[in-house]
């Protein structure tokens, strides 16, 4: 059993900040006492961490994104010592700025962290990130928790789960939601796959990005919760998107539909984000349209492996592929609104 040597300086910024309570008993952790409170033995592979008695980690975070630079700002924020990497190097500046060392590899990142989070974009760039000849299991140490925020496919989850085992390491699938908004704020959703005893140690990393964790299986079943998650926003973007365009060629002010939908049986995340984006008619990304499609793409990819037919979120996907093939997918997701609102007598009539 390796002992973990934590810094005097980390200890002492410990006890200043007021420790916060160990992972199983906090209340933010969407786990039952008892099944991975503070009593049960942890898994022999990480039982060399600190399991939050100083409450502060050697982090290291990978992929600066419009997600992964509000985490990892709240890391740093919360007392962690951070290491960062980003393969565009100057998206990194700002954590810098905020204290974070800068490592030039996520390799080199991962050397001697702790925990190493990661946020990047599909199943290709978490492989490349992960498994690649500079990449994170390169610089991994056994006991190592890899804590993946990235959205990708449960699949794809479990095979890297086990090479992460074949490093001594340990796999942790904890993709999020709350948008770029939540995760500037720290108030993200956590949907975590892997073992209780990693998300006990886990604790005061994740209470410090997000608000609700939520153990919700083993390794890809956070993948595959929030790909549902996604399934349904999408759905409802979709949805909300065509009622608004009904209102206005009926002649119905956006102000009044917003009004009376958001008061209903119609309100949703997808109206509210919608509305807030016609009203101020900014689409700046937030979460970009070839996100919300590679996520489509992936739940349908693993209802079909669970032979199950989606025919609603298929016909949804072919909206916002309309959309990909005009050059929008760096957009926010929210413009598939254009299909409607910028046409006249177009497709989007010729459809109904
Ligand atoms: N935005 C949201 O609202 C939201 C909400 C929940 C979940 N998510 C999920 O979170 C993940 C990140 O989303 P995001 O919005 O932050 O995306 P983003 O702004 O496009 O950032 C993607 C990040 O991944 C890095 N990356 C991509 N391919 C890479 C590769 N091959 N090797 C190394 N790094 C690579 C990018 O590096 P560069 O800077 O070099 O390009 C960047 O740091 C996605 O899986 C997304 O589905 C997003």
């Amino acid at each position: 059993m390796r002992p973990t040597a934590v810094p005097e300086s980390l200890v002492r910024a410990g006890r200043r900040r007021a420790l916060r309570p160990a992972a199983g008993r906090d209340p933010r952790l969407g786990i039952r006492e008892g099944s991975a409170g503070v009593t049960q033995k942890p898994d022999a592979a990480v039982a060399w961490l600190p399991r939050g008695e100083w409450g502060l980690l050697r982090v290291a975070f990978v992929g600066l994104g419009l997600m992964g630079r509000g985490m990892a700002a709240n890391l740093i924020r919360a007392g962690h010592q951070l290491t960062v990497y980003n393969r565009t190097p100057e998206r990194a500046n700002a954590l810098a700025a905020l204290g974070a060392r800068v490592a030039s590899t996520a390799a080199e990142a991962a050397r001697g962290a702790e925990v190493v989070g990661m946020c990047v974009t599909d199943d290709q760039a978490v492989e490349e990130v992960a498994l690649g000849s500079e990449g994170v299991l390169s610089g991994s140490a056994p006991g190592q928790l890899i804590v993946d925020h990235s959205t990708i496919s449960p699949e794809h989850t479990r095979r890297l789960a086990a090479r992460a085992v074949e490093a001594g390491a340990e796999w942790v699938d904890a993709p999020v939601t709350g948008g770029d908004r939540g995760a500037a704020e720290g108030t993200l959703t956590i949907m975590v796959g892997g073992s209780e005893a990693a998300l006990e140690h886990l604790g005061p990393y994740l209470t410090a990005i997000g608000r609700k964790v939520v153990h919700v299986g083993p390794s890809g079943q956070g993948q595959l919760v929030k790909l549902i998650n996604n399934l349904i926003g999408a759905i409802a973007l979709a949805g909300a998107a065509e009622g608004l365009w009904l209102g206005r060629l009926g002649g119905v002010s956006l102000g009044t539909m917003i009004e009376v939908l958001g008061a209903g049986s119609a309100n949703s995340v997808s109206l509210q984000l919608l509305a807030d984006r016609l009203a101020r008619d900014d689409f700046q990304p937030g979460f970009s349209l070839s996100n919300r499609l590679k996520d489509l793409d992936l739940a349908l990819q693993s209802a079909r492996a669970l032979r199950a037919a989606l025919p609603v979120a298929s016909e949804v996907a072919e909206l916002f592929r309309e959309r990909l093939a005009r050059g929008e997918g760096q957009e926010d997701q929210t413009v598939l609104v254009r299909r409607y609102f910028e046409t006249k007598d177009s497709s989007a009539t010729e459809r109904c």
